[in-house]
């Protein structure tokens, strides 16, 4: 009898096959308008091992949409030297290698380059170009001056083509450091941000005039790192929480920092700046776990589980209003990235179930931030979305498109790529394609459109 740990078992086991496959099978009718590229990361540990789900080899899941067909499928790992001849990350002496990381995590285009991302060490740089699609270019660290890891979190700012993001972690400050690239890719920002430990940081906000950093109480843990079996944090909330404030045409200035109540945020749905006669403010949208990594339960006896929840930061009062907006536990907020920064009326999250309950049913919601109200796709019994990616349907931000997700469905063991119109949501998908194998539980993905 062997014992699978969960994050090996069901649909969370990784494939063992790389496979290229043409004009895929379709039911319903995949809009014309798509023409990209569908891409999706994840861990898929190569030696079918790893000791967390987070710590597996990334493999790339890739759709190509073009005149209304599916025209091919590929999943490909990307060859980082960890995957390639097995080079740690920290070797025994302290040595960190930059390029070791697992690039698992999500996979994004800045200025020209697909980028395989995780964020412990350097982007990996990936091919589109025909006949080599999927294939791994190398690290990429902005021509040498990438000194620190890189987020899997970078926003892009749909205003200027910028991307901004951080790097953090080590055994010594600075533990954080603040990163922008120009629209061309060039690296022209890197700033350390004075913090007082190595805490967990998924992700942080954008909006059209500042940067919000998340100190939040998932502190680094030298021992449990020593171990190398599991994740290198502890739950610590007595190291407090807070919400780090750095103006973007102040990059080098003062981050101000506002405590909010110890939580954990893998995942900001979009942030943006707000002023009236009351002052100024920003107003962030999470999704928030109220503890992580820890067995501790609630009065009620429940496990901590993620929900929306919103941050409102008064710059004049220099407070932070906390509200939970819902109490569906969900994840994987996404909206239409060309909104990034500013108010979008909509938001979309994953409900997949827990994997302790196996392959439950699972939904998309669609919430209206503006009224509070949520349509919802429900994919049946078995059926289970991930991430869900917006691609426009024309070019007005905020206007009409789809979701994309891969579906995974435990009664065949296959997944689709499912399109749903996301103004109908409730409506059945507009395509469903069936791909060749199935596509395990993974992270982060885009819509890649050709123009
Ligand atoms: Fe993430």
């Amino acid at each position: 009898m062997t014992n699978t740990p969960a994050h090996l078992a069901g649909n969370f086991a990784p494939v063992t096959e790389e496979l290229t496959a043409h004009d895929l099978p379709v039911t319903g009718a995949i809009p014309p308008e798509l023409s990209g590229w569908y891409l999706r990361n994840g861990p898929n540990p190569h030696d079918a091992a790893s000791g967390h789900w987070f710590f597996g080899d990334g493999m790339v899941h890739g759709v190509r949409l073009e005149g209304g067909r599916a025209t091919s499928y590929r999943n490909r790992w990307v060859r980082t030297s960890a995957f390639a001849h097995g080079a740690p990350l920290r070797d025994e002496e302290g040595n960190v290698d930059l390029t070791a990381g697992r690039a698992n995590t999500h996979v994004v285009r800045h200025a020209g380059r697909t980028l395989a991302l995780i964020e412990s060490s350097f982007p990996y740089e990936l091919d589109l170009r025909k006949g080599h699609e999927l294939d791994t270019v190398g690290p990429h660290d902005f021509g040498g001056r990438l000194a620190t890891p890189m987020t899997a979190h970078p926003k892009s700012c749909p205003d200027t083509g910028e991307l901004h993001f951080f790097g953090y972690g080590g055994r010594e400050a600075p533990y954080l450091t603040y990163h922008r690239a120009d629209a061309a890719g060039e690296l022209t920002i890197s700033r350390p941000v004075d913090v007082p430990a190595h805490t967990m940081m998924h992700d942080f906000h954008l909006t059209a005039a500042h940067v919000v950093f998340m100190d939040l109480p998932v502190v680094f843990d030298e021992e449990r790192a020593r171990s190398r079996q599991g994740m290198p944090y502890t739950w610590r909330p007595d190291h407090g929480a807070r919400l780090g404030v750095l103006r973007r045409d102040d990059p080098y200035g003062a981050v101000r920092w506002l405590p909010i109540e110890p939580c954990y945020v893998f995942h900001a749905l979009n942030a943006y700046d707000e002023s009236d006669a009351d002052g100024e403010r920003i107003v962030l949208h999470v999704i928030r776990y109220p503890r992580l990594f820890t067995d501790e339960r609630d009065e009620r006896g429940e496990r901590a589980r993620p929900a929306l929840w919103r941050w409102t930061v008064d710059l004049t009062r220099g407070t932070v209003r906390e509200e939970q907006l819902d109490d569906q536990p969900c994840e994987f907020p996404r909206i239409d990235d060309r909104l990034a920064g500013h108010s979008a009326r909509y938001g979309h999250v994953t409900v997949a179930g827990s994997p302790e309950a196996g392959p439950a049913a699972g939904e998309l919601l669609r919430y209206d931030l503006g009224t509070g109200s949520v349509a919802r796709h429900t994919f049946g019994p078995g059926r289970v979305p991930a991430e869900a990616a917006f691609a426009p349907a024309d070019d007005r931000p905020g206007g009409p498109g789809w979701l994309l997700t891969y579906v995974y469905d435990a009664a065949t063991d296959r997944s689709d790529l499912v399109i749903l119109d996301a103004d109908d949501l409730a409506a059945p998908p507009v395509a469903a394609i069936h791909l060749p194998q199935r596509v395990p539980y993974g992270f982060h993905g885009n819509w890649l459109a050709d123009h």
